[in-house]
Order: C-alpha cells, then sequence, then structure tokens
C-alpha cells in the first residue's frame, strides 16, 4: 500500500512536548485577575512539568513600589492558589533565581529604561540569550503605549539587530471591540513588531477538547462521510456559564457576551468545525482553511429574527439568591450591555449551505457548559408504529469542551421488551475515563508555545477581522434597536427571545 500523507504529523510531533529554549517573560499587568489566576500559575506548572529551560527569567512590570521580593511572594501566592500541579520547593527556588521586578508606568521612560537595564542583567546571570516575550496582561487602551515603549527602547522585534536573539508580544483579546479598532489595534502593534512575533491568544486553542476536533475529524475515516449539509440539519454551538460578571463590571459593561467569547471562542468553534482539511497543522495551512471558512460566514439577512439578546435578573440561581446585571456593582442602571448572546450564522460553501450554526453564549446559566452540537436529519423514512418512535429524537454528535470533557453520540435503540419501542440513548467517550493523563491547562499549552515560537494556536490578524466582519452588523443591530435586551432569570436558559430565534426555524436549543 503507497503512503498517504499524514495531516496529524504535526500533531504526532508534539506528542513529547519540547522544553523552552532560553528567554525571559516579561508580564505587564502582574496584579490583574488574569495573570494571578491563570498565566503564573501556567508559568509555574510548566517548570514543574521541567518544560522551562533552566535559563528562564521572570519578569514582573507594575505601577507598585515594589522590589523583587514582594513581586516573589506575590508570584508564589498565584500558584500556590491556583497551579494545576502540586508545590514543589525546589521547582520554586529554581524559578525563584530567574525572578525580577520592574516598577513603573507605561508611560515612563525611566522605567523602560529600568526593564532594559534588567533584562541585560537576566541575561548574563541566567543565560536567557536575549530572548524576550511581553506578555501584555493590561487593557487594550494601554497596547499602544506599550508596544511603543518597547520599539523605542530597542526592545521590540522592529527595534532590534541582528544576533540579538528574538523578541515576541502576546496580546489578550479583546482584539478592539469592532472591525475598525481591531485595525487600528493592528496598526499599533504591527509599527512595533512582525506578523510572525504577535501572539494573539484566544485561550479556548489551548484547549485539549479544542485540538481534539482536529483530530476528531480529520484522524477517523467515520465521520467525515456525515460531515456536510446532506446529513446535518443544524449545528448549536453553546457557552453557558453559571457564574455572573464575577466583579468585572470595569471590563464586561460596553463589551457584552458577543464581544467578549463570540467574536473570539465561538467564531474559532465555527471554524474548526466547519473548515476543510488542511494540508498540514502548519499555522500557515490552519490559517488558510480557518480564514476561508470566516470569510464565508455571515450572520442572518434579518438580523431582528436571526439574534437576540439578553440581560440576567435577580433570581434564585445555583441555591442562593443572586442580584440581576443592572443592579452589580459598577455596573450604570441603564446598562443596555447584552449578558446573553444568540447568533445564528450560515456559512455560504457548498458544505454548508443551508444549514444554520446558532451560537449562544451567556453568564448565570443554570451550568457551565461548553459543546458543540451537530444535529443529523431524522431518517428520511420510520418503517415503524407511531406509538414506537415517540421517546426517538434525533441522532447528534455533541463534542464537549468542558467540563466533563468528550463527546457523545446520541442514537436510538430499541428497547428490550416484546414490543418494538426506540428510545434515544448515548454512546459516549469520556477523557476521564480513556486517558490516564490530565488534560494540561490552555495557558500552559499557549504560553509554552510563545517561549517555542510555534504558532498554529494562536489566531491572526486576518481571522480577527473575518470574525468582526460577521459580528459588527449584529452589533450596529442591537446598538441601534429601540429593544433593550430582554431580561431572563438568574439560573435560567436565557430569554424567550433566544428560544424564540430557533423556534421560528421549526428547532429547539438543546439543555445540555
Ligand atoms: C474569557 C471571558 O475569555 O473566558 C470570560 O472573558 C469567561 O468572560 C471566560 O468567563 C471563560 O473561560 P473558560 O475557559 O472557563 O470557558
Amino acid at each position: 500500500m503507497s503512503e498517504q500523507p499524514n495531516p496529524l504529523r504535526d500533531i504526532g510531533d508534539r506528542r513529547l512536548p519540547r522544553m523552552s529554549g532560553p528567554c525571559a517573560l516579561v508580564l505587564f499587568g502582574v496584579t490583574g485577575d488574569l495573570a494571578r489566576k491563570k498565566v503564573l500559575p501556567a508559568i509555574y506548572d510548566l517548570a514543574n512539568r521541567g518544560l522551562l529551560s533552566p535559563a528562564f527569567g521572570l519578569v514582573g512590570f507594575a505601577r507598585r513600589d515594589w522590589r523583587a521580593d514582594h513581586f516573589a511572594e506575590m508570584v508564589a501566592e498565584s500558584v500556590k492558589a491556583h497551579a494545576r500541579t502540586p508545590f514543589r520547593d525546589d521547582v520554586w527556588q529554581q524559578l525563584l533565581e530567574g525572578i525580577r521586578f520592574v516598577p513603573g508606568e507605561l508611560d515612563d521612560d525611566e522605567a523602560f529604561e529600568r526593564l532594559v537595564a534588567t533584562l541585560a542583567e537576566l541575561d548574563e546571570a541566567q543565560g536567557t540569550g536575549g530572548n524576550h516575550a511581553f506578555y501584555l496582561s493590561i487593557p487594550p487602551a494601554a497596547f499602544d503605549i506599550a508596544t511603543d515603549q518597547l520599539r523605542r527602547h530597542g526592545l521590540a522585534g522592529h527595534g532590534r539587530g541582528q544576533g540579538q536573539g528574538w523578541s515576541r508580544v502576546v496580546i489578550e483579546k479583546p482584539f478592539g471591540h469592532d472591525l475598525a479598532s481591531a485595525q487600528e489595534l493592528e496598526r499599533k502593534v504591527s509599527a512595533a513588531f512582525d506578523p510572525q512575533s504577535v501572539f494573539r491568544i484566544d485561550h479556548y486553542l489551548g484547549k485539549e477538547t479544542v485540538q481534539n476536533m482536529l483530530a476528531f475529524r480529520f484522524a477517523n475515516q467515520l465521520f467525515e462521510p456525515i460531515w456536510n449539509r446532506t446529513y446535518i440539519d443544524h449545528v448549536q454551538i453553546t457557552m453557558a456559564e453559571d457564574i455572573g460578571i464575577a466583579g468585572r463590571a470595569g471590563y464586561y459593561d460596553g463589551i457584552g457576551a458577543a464581544r467578549d467569547v463570540i467574536q473570539n471562542h465561538l467564531l474559532q468553534l465555527v471554524a474548526l468545525t466547519a473548515m476543510e482539511e488542511p494540508t498540514s497543522f502548519d499555522a500557515d495551512q490552519l490559517h488558510a482553511e480557518k480564514l476561508k471558512v470566516l470569510a464565508a460566514t455571515r450572520p442572518a439577512a434579518d438580523l431582528s429574527l436571526g439574534t437576540a439578546h439578553g440581560q440576567y435578573l435577580a433570581a434564585w440561581a445555583g441555591g442562593q439568591q443572586v442580584v440581576g446585571y443592572l443592579e452589580e456593582e459598577g455596573i450604570p442602571a441603564d446598562s443596555r450591555t447584552e449578558t446573553y448572546a444568540a447568533i445564528r450564522v450560515d456559512i455560504d460553501n457548498r458544505r454548508w449551505a443551508g444549514v444554520p450554526f446558532y451560537l449562544r453564549a451567556a453568564k448565570r446559566m443554570p451550568r457551565r457548559v461548553t459543546e458543540v452540537a451537530l444535529i443529523l436529519r431524522p431518517a428520511p423514512h420510520l418503517p415503524f408504529l407511531q406509538s414506537d418512535v415517540t421517546n426517538l429524537g434525533v441522532n447528534a454528535l455533541v463534542m464537549r469542551i468542558q467540563p466533563d470533557e468528550g463527546i457523545t453520540l446520541r442514537f436510538g435503540a430499541k428497547v428490550p421488551a416484546t414490543q418494538m419501542e426506540v428510545r434515544d440513548v448515548s454512546m459516549d467517550f469520556a477523557y476521564g475515563t480513556s486517558f490516564a493523563e490530565s488534560s494540561p491547562e490552555a495557558y500552559e499549552r499557549l504560553i509554552l508555545d510563545v517561549l517555542l515560537g510555534d504558532p498554529p494556536l494562536f489566531p491572526r490578524h486576518e481571522e480577527v477581522e473575518a470574525s468582526w466582519r460577521i459580528l459588527d452588523p449584529v452589533l450596529d443591530h442591537w446598538a441601534e434597536s429601540a429593544e433593550p435586551p430582554q431580561g431572563y432569570p438568574a439560573g435560567s436558559w436565557g430569554p424567550a427571545s433566544g428560544h424564540e430565534m430557533l423556534a421560528r426555524d421549526g428547532r429547539t436549543w438543546r439543555r445540555p
């Protein structure tokens, strides 16, 4: 048999995680939630798994009157509270040797000079080799000044000479708040860094279950034949959270569910579900396929029929009384920010024409669950008595992104008895029972990939633009609409308008 090309080759290569080379990571915004709960613990977990070079440095930069030992204390606290792997003193001591802190404001030239000197000292003491990753865990409004300062002080890619080591920048979503602002942001970042040195984090792409969508689709023969309009009736992508805005009023208000997670996480899930097979999992090939499918994706022509938005109201949820969005601290009483967003998109290509993708994302739902569900068409003919199939639904294939990670196939089976009664049953694959290894946190994988310079899991600017092109008309429609977001009780599955949106198409939302 001739050897077949293997598109999973690259994934296979990554099975044995590679250790980062010598480098320093500079973290801006060290005291923020993201840094404390995700980034710092992930750095420790990488060190604990032996994936950071012994020549690794961690530099905190913040507006605090701290010394390096204050910063180290804060890092230790956040690691102890949030790391996935156990705290080990030898790992910590090794990490500690490379920890530095630079106090200062982003617009303070002297602070940046101190940063230059600190990095030079680290290169000397730790052997970090002039390789620097700058992680901007700061509000997007500050990206501009931070990248400009890095450029002016010779730390950004464009400002560095040959042989000075690499310089990369990591930015977190939101990548702008609409297409125009995303383009503006891109202009600013690219004034300081080459495109291949900019790593945009969409942490969903770092999740094992999201990467498994590629394995599931392209390593198997079983599913590809049904992965199209002939067999699939529609697709539902749900990202439900049971929490409210969790004290993040300053970030969330004015942003809302669509900008917060649909523009990035959910549209990336659409792209991975709907794209064609890439010729390899190289960044270029993956990007080309994702971009193609995003460019063919459009919201409903009549946005009043193909979208719904809502805001949670005070109610009993999860066994406690919770406040409504408008009563959350820091939220203006007349805010129209949506905490529930549902959008129908269609993909204009041969594979998906006529197959709606329904996306919904919300806070204060009954439970935390993210899933991609492909709902199949009903069987064309049922040779049963109507009374035998009253408990038979349609077949569904559900990729459970989190929690309870796995895949479910729902189909009809005969109930054991003398008569022929057919009822829905499920066949389950669960990570927890199939694999002994626990999944690394998304941030571990993504930070390691930044340090390795391995870009497939980072969306490129063109994908960001394509996503805003899909979302901008929806956001404009909501902004111009006389209808404010419709209330829904906290702990429910969203406003009536969300259910009506599907009912109009003769469908219903799944209750995951
Ligand atoms: C972030 C959003 O990107 O994802 C948050 O800004 C949200 O609002 C979070 O809570 C959810 O992430 P995860 O990994 O828990 O699904």
